[in-house]
C-alpha cells in the first residue's frame, strides 16, 4: 500500500465549500486500484509524488524491454536534417487527424553536419506528411522565415487542429540575443502560433500565420525559475507543452515539464549511499555544471536538487492561447530531475500519465537502477493520487546493452508509442524508431507486445 504525502497544504475544503469540481472521492484513499485512488479538484493545491521507493523498485522485463536494434534502419524519414522529439497534429483528444488525406508529424530538427548531441542548441520544428500513417515526406520548417519566434531555438510541444487552424505550442528555448555563456541561454517559455492548414498534392502548407504569444513562464511560486535553479547539477525545466481537452470536464488544459519551485527541495535525513559524485549532467552542460563537475558544488545530498515535476495549466474560458498556471499534478522531488514531454491517454475514465526520462536526470543513487525509457502512472482524475504503473513507473526502457538506442516515446490512444533512434551501434540515427504498441493490464501493468516494421502513426 502506498501512502501519499501532500507537497503542499490542500485547499480541499474550499473546493468542497464551493463545490466547485470537487470529485467525490477526496478522502485520502490508498489502494493499488487506481480506481480507488483519491481524487482533487484541477485547481487544487495538492500535487502527489513519484517517490525514491518507487524507483528503486525499476527492473527491467521482458515486458518493458524493447530489442537491440543492431542495423541503422535503411529507411530514414529524412537525410536532410536529423529528427529527434515528435508528434503528430492530433484534435484536443489526443487522436491524430488526418487533413485532406495527411497525417502530420511535427519533430525538431537539426542540421546533421551538427554533431547529435549538438542538436538541441539550433533545434527548429520541421514536419514531414504521410498518406498512409507508415511512409513519410519530410516538407521543411514549420515557421516561416520571416517569422521571428520568440527565442534562439524551438524545443517540444504539441499541435492541434480546430476546423482549419492549426495552434501550435511549443517551447521557445533561450533568451534573443544571449550568448551560451549567458543564463538566459537556457530560458525557457510556453509559446503559441496559429495558421491556416491546406494540402494539395505536395502536401500540407500552413498561412495566415498569427504573432508568437508566450503563454507561460516559470513563477518561482509553483514552479522553478532559471534563477532558482541555478545551484543545481542539471538544466531547469519549464517546456514540452502539450494541450488537451480533459474528458471528465470537456475543458481543456495543458501539461508541461517543471520542476518544483525553490533552489533545493527537502529530501528528509542525509543518505550517505545517496553520495555517489561526480554528478552525470548529461548533455545539457552549463557553467553551473562544469563547476559541479569539478566537485566544487556540494554533493552530499545531491538529491536535494533533483526536483522535477508535470505542471498543469487551464485555458482562460476555453481559449486556445491564453492559459493560467495551476500547481504542479506530479513531482518526482528527490527522485528525478527531469519528467520530459508529459502527455496523458484517457480509458475506462482512468487517466493515464506519460513521461520520458533519462538514466542521468534520476537522483544519483537511483541512477543504478533508472534507465532512459517512457514512465507513466495512472490515477482516476487528471489531480489525483497516481499509481506508478507496474509498481515504479518503467513502461518500455532501452535494452540493456544500448540505454541510449532511442528516446522521447510518445503514447498514443491505443498502446501506440513512438519514439526518435538516437544510435544504433554508436552511430547516430537522428530518425523514427519503428512504432510500438503495449497493452494494459489491470489497469496498471503493461507488456509491449508488437514492432511495427516503421514509424507507423495510426
Ligand atoms: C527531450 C527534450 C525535450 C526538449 C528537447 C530539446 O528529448 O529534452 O524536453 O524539448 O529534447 O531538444
Amino acid at each position: 500500500m502506498k501512502k501519499k504525502r501532500p507537497l503542499r497544504s490542500l485547499s480541499l475544503s474550499i473546493a468542497v465549500a464551493l463545490g466547485l469540481g470537487a470529485v467525490s472521492s477526496v478522502q485520502a484513499a490508498s489502494s493499488d486500484n487506481p480506481r480507488k485512488q483519491a481524487s482533487y479538484p484541477v485547481w487544487a493545491d495538492y500535487t502527489d509524488s513519484w517517490t525514491r521507493q518507487d524507483a528503486a523498485t525499476i527492473a527491467l522485463t521482458d515486458d518493458n524491454t524493447l530489442p537491440l536494434l543492431d542495423e541503422m534502419p535503411t529507411e530514414i524519414i529524412t537525410d536532410e536534417v536529423w529528427i529527434w522529439d515528435t508528434w503528430p497534429m492530433t484534435n484536443l483528444n489526443a487522436r491524430t487527424v488526418n487533413y485532406k488525406g495527411y497525417k502530420v508529424i511535427f519533430s525538431l530538427t537539426a542540421d546533421r553536419d551538427l554533431a547529435f548531441p549538438q542538436r538541441h542548441w539550433t533545434a527548429e520544428i520541421g514536419y514531414s506528411v504521410s498518406r498512409d500513417g507508415e511512409s513519410w515526406e519530410y516538407q521543411g520548417d514549420v515557421f516561416p522565415e520571416d517569422v521571428d519566434p520568440p527565442g534562439l531555438r524551438e524545443w517540444a510541444g504539441s499541435t492541434i487542429l480546430i476546423g482549419d487552424k492549426v495552434y501550435f505550442y511549443y517551447t521557445a528555448s533561450g533568451s534573443d540575443g544571449a550568448g551560451p555563456n549567458d543564463p538566459e541561454y537556457f530560458t525557457q517559455k510556453l509559446v503559441v502560433a496559429s495558421a491556416t492548414i491546406s494540402a494539395d498534392s505536395n502536401g500540407v502548407s500552413f498561412s495566415d500565420w498569427s504573432e508568437h504569444k508566450i503563454i507561460a513562464e516559470a513563477d518561482g511560486e509553483m514552479y522553478q525559475t532559471l534563477e532558482q535553479s541555478a545551484a543545481g547539477p542539471i538544466i531547469y525545466g519549464f517546456r514540452d507543452p502539450w494541450v488537451f481537452e480533459n474528458p471528465q470536464d470537456g475543458q481543456v488544459y495543458m501539461l508541461f515539464e517543471g520542476n518544483s519551485p525553490g533552489e533545493t527541495v527537502e529530501c528528509g535525513a542525509v543518505d550517505d549511499s545517496d553520495n555517489t559524485g561526480p554528478i552525470n549532467t548529461g548533455p545539457y552542460r552549463t557553467a553551473d555544471v562544469a563547476t559541479a563537475a569539478d566537485g566544487e558544488l556540494p554533493v552530499s545530498p545531491q538529491a536535494k536538487y533533483y526536483n522535477g515535476n508535470i505542471g498543469l495549466a487551464s485555458s482562460v474560458q476555453g481559449s486556445m492561447t491564453e492559459f493560467e498556471l495551476l500547481p504542479p499534478i506530479l513531482h518526482a522531488n528527490c527522485t528525478n530531475q527531469q519528467l520530459e514531454r508529459p502527455h496523458a491517454t484517457f480509458s475506462g475514465g482512468l487517466v493515464y500519465l506519460w513521461t520520458i526520462s533519462h538514466k542521468f536526470t534520476f537522483a544519483p543513487a537511483l541512477q543504478d537502477v533508472g534507465v532512459d525509457g517512457l514512465y507513466g502512472f495512472v490515477g482516476p482524475s487528471i489531480r489525483s493520487d497516481y499509481l506508478p504503473l507496474n509498481g515504479h513507473g518503467l513502461v518500455l526502457a532501452n535494452p540493456p546493452e544500448n540505454n541510449t538506442q532511442a528516446y522521447s516515446w510518445y503514447a498514443m490512444p491505443g498502446g501506440f508509442v513512438e519514439a526518435f533512434l538516437d544510435n544504433v551501434n554508436g552511430e547516430f540515427a537522428g530518425t523514427l524508431t519503428p512504432t510500438v504498441k503495449m497493452v494494459t493490464k489491470k489497469h496498471t501493468e503493461t507488456s509491449f507486445v508488437h514492432t511495427f516494421d516503421g514509424p507507423f502513426i495510426p
